[in-house]
This record gives C-alpha cells, structure tokens and sequence, in this order.
C-alpha cells in the first residue's frame, strides 16, 4: 500500500472492482476445481474425445513450413497479408459472388473475430453514429460490450423461445420491421452462438426481403464456419444476402474452424454499393485498426493463408473441420439420447437438431449454479452447453446431474410435452 503522505486523490480511486467476464470467468473457476468429475461445458472451444484442444495437424504442418522458411519479422501492413484476405473472401462469400465481380468488396484481416467486430462497429459509429445496431435475443455475451463500447445504441430483438425451444421468427420479423431505415442488423451467419438455432432457407429469404424492403444494414458474425454441414453451406445465408443489399459487413473468425484461438486471427470483409464508396470504407477501417492496434497480429494469419494457398494442406484441414463437426453431431445425439434416458423420453430432442457448439440447456440460473457446486458440471449462467465438452464417458453423469437438478414441474412439462 501508498504510504505517502503529500500526493493528492489518486487517479484511479473511483473505479470500482468488477466482475470477471461471464465466459471468461467460469474458466478460471473450472481450472481452480480440483474434482476428478468436473465437466467443462464453458468457453467455446472444440474438444477432442481425451478433452484436449489440439493444435490441427494441417497447422501444425504450416506452422513448420512456414518457420523454416521465414527470413524476417518486420511490419507487413495495417490489413495485413494481402494472401489471406484474398483467400477469407472466397472461402466466405464463394468465387462467384456478384460483388467481387463488381469489385465492391474490401477485406483486412482482423486481430480474431473480436477485433473485427470492433472494427466494424467503430466503422458503422464513423459512419452514423446515431444508428441502432439490432442484435439478437439472447446473442454471445461478448456482442454488447464488443458493440456497445464503441458507443453504438444497441437493440434487441426476439429470436429464440427457451420454453419452446425453437426459434421467435415471427416475433423477429415484426421487432426487424419496425427498426429506422439505415439501422444495422447483427445476424450470426451459421451456429447461433448460444442457442444452436439457426434460419432455414425460407427464413433466411423472408430476412432478405425485409433487409431490402426497410433499408437495413446487415453486419454478419461468422464465427463457425464449417461447424454446422460444410463450408459452402455455412454461408450459404451470408451469401444470400450479401449478394442483395448494396452494402454490407462480415466479422470472421479463424478460432473455431482452425483451432487457432490464441493466435487471434480473423478478418472483416466490407461491401460497399460501388467501388469508390468500398475504397472509402477501407480507408476508414486502416485508420481504426491503426489507432487501436496499428497491425494484426501476423502468424496465425500466415497458417491460414498457407493452407488456404496450399491444396493438400487445405484438404487436409477440411477432412480435421469434418471430423470435428461429426464429433459434436454424435455428442448431441448422445446427450440427447442420456438426457431422454434420465429426465423423460424426448424431453431434450431440440439438442440434438441444433448446430455448432451451442445449446442451451433451457433451466435457470439457480438449476446452473446447482450444477457447478453440487456436481462440478460447468456452464454459462444462461444455461448455454460447449456440446464438444460432452465425451462418451461423461454424458451418462451430465443428463443424471440434469435430471437430479430439474424442478419437477419442469421435467414433467417436458416430459408430456
Ligand atoms: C465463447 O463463446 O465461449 C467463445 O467464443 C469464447 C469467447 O471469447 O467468449
């Protein structure tokens, strides 16, 4: 402690302790557990059937290539590499897409799926700072204060029933409808993280058409391509609509489908309504990232780049993406299956319909934090489920710990209904 007697108030006297981030907090509470039994259905990570994260072999293989043959570690620039934001724009939006042909769209490569999204909120705040960005309820807990920090009013709008266990699309709609014209729409392109809920073909249509009809901007979050069918799949409701409104922003993350996570790597790709209005927003987005951070980090985007460059290594990498997709379709099917088993038949069929990493369990924070302390299974106070966490050796104890913590009036409503 300060045992100075002649200095003033203290600068930072009146900030007040908070709390640790949602997601990042029950990692640290998780990791302090010393119960053989914990199960870790937290942080957003993929894990293999032994519970570890592991590092891609087709990364592991760029990684070596790549170090072997570097010469130099000097600044390559505030986009970063050219290669990689070439190769992100056809990965995402597909070779055919009508606005590269009409060269309307700008990529920069990003620090992780974060920093882009704080780009692109900082580029919307540049633009119209009175706008509304509308995001979905519930969305990532990250969204907010990701957003929202750079001073943009945040809305919400209907999206997911916890009771029904399915989508508010309708409710959607309506809420969309009556949003000002110029608003910004945060939509997440595959694997809504948290519910696993996603549009269908006909869902994904109706959006379009009202995006054109009420002049909204859409600001798409792609964090999980490849984790729901494929990778053209995935996109295929990004493409849709970006291809349809004139202007448009995409966040892109390489932690999931990579498992590059901690090399922070991603990319914002804008699509302006001609070239010279893209070339403006690019110019503006270089001057944000430059006060932030000046440059991304370069290495993980360098792996990227080398698969996306290399066919065998990007092969590869797609036959790994496969095999963790797979992985977390079996997991969901077999929690379903010990949930069904163990709290009614049927009673959590929705888990195993749902894409990417997320479910959401769907009972309240009290049944959550019963889980943590009495069984030492971990999720987010939302009740949201990393499936990946699920191994054939646990998911038995997990859907007993369910059931065990279910009010009763819950479990028998689902499982008459
Ligand atoms: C998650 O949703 O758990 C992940 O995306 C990790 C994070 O940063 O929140």
């Amino acid at each position: 402690m300060w045992l100075g007697t002649q200095w003033g108030e203290p600068l930072f006297h009146e900030l007040e302790q908070l709390s640790p981030d949602s997601i990042l907090g029950l990692m640290g509470k998780f990791r302090a557990d010393p119960s053989p039994a914990k199960v870790d259905l937290g942080v957003g990570v993929y894990r293999d059937l032994s519970g570890n994260t592991p590092v891609l072999s087709s990364v592991r293989r760029a990684e070596q290539e790549i170090l072997a043959a570097q010469t130099t570690k000097s600044y390559v620039a505030a986009a970063g590499r050219e290669e990689f934001n070439q190769a992100v724009e056809e990965l995402v939006l597909g070779s055919a897409h009508s606005a590269r042909r009409e060269r309307r769209v700008r990529t920069v490569q990003a620090p992780g799926g974060c920093g882009a999204l704080r780009l692109g909120a900082e580029l919307i705040r540049a633009a119209a700072p009175a706008v509304t960005v509308h995001v979905s309820d519930p969305t990532w807990g990250n969204h907010t204060p990701l957003l929202g920090s750079s001073g943009l009013r945040l809305e919400r709008y209907p999206y997911y029933d916890t009771a029904a266990n399915g989508l508010r699309f309708e409710a959607m709609l309506e809420r969309l409808n009556r949003a000002a014209e110029g608003d910004v729409v945060l939509i997440h392109a595959c694997c809504h993280n948290p519910t696993g809920a996603d549009l269908d073909p006909e869902q994904w249509q109706a959006l379009l058409q009202l995006l054109k009809r009420r002049r909204l901007v859409p600001l798409l979050d792609l964090a999980y391509q490849g984790f729901a069918a494929d990778l053209d799949a995935d996109a295929a409701g990004l493409r849709l609509i970006t291809e349809q409104v004139p202007e448009s922003l995409v966040a892109i993350s390489y932690s999931k489908n990579l498992g590059l996570y901690r090399e922070r790597v991603g990319a914002l790709i804008a699509i302006g309504e001609s070239p010279a209005r893209a070339d403006a927003m690019l110019s503006h987005v270089l001057q944000i990232a430059r006060g932030m951070y000046s440059m991304p980090p370069d290495h993980g985007a360098a792996v990227a780049a080398y698969i996306f460059g290399n066919p065998a290594l990007k092969r590869e990498w797609i036959e790994e993406l496969d095999r963790m997709r797979t992985r977390i379709i079996d997991m969901r099917t077999l929690l379903a299956h010990e949930l069904g088993r163990a709290a009614g038949a049927g009673s959590f069929d929705f888990i195993r319909a749902q894409r990417g990493m997320f479910s959401l369990l769907g009972v309240s924070p009290e049944v959550v934090e019963r889980l943590r302390d009495k069984h030492h299974i971990y999720m987010t106070s939302d009740s949201r489920m990393n499936l990946a966490g699920i191994m054939p050796h646990n998911a038995e104890y997990v859907a007993q710990a369910v059931a065990a913590e279910l009010p009763r009036s819950h479990s028998s409503a689902r499982a008459a209904g």
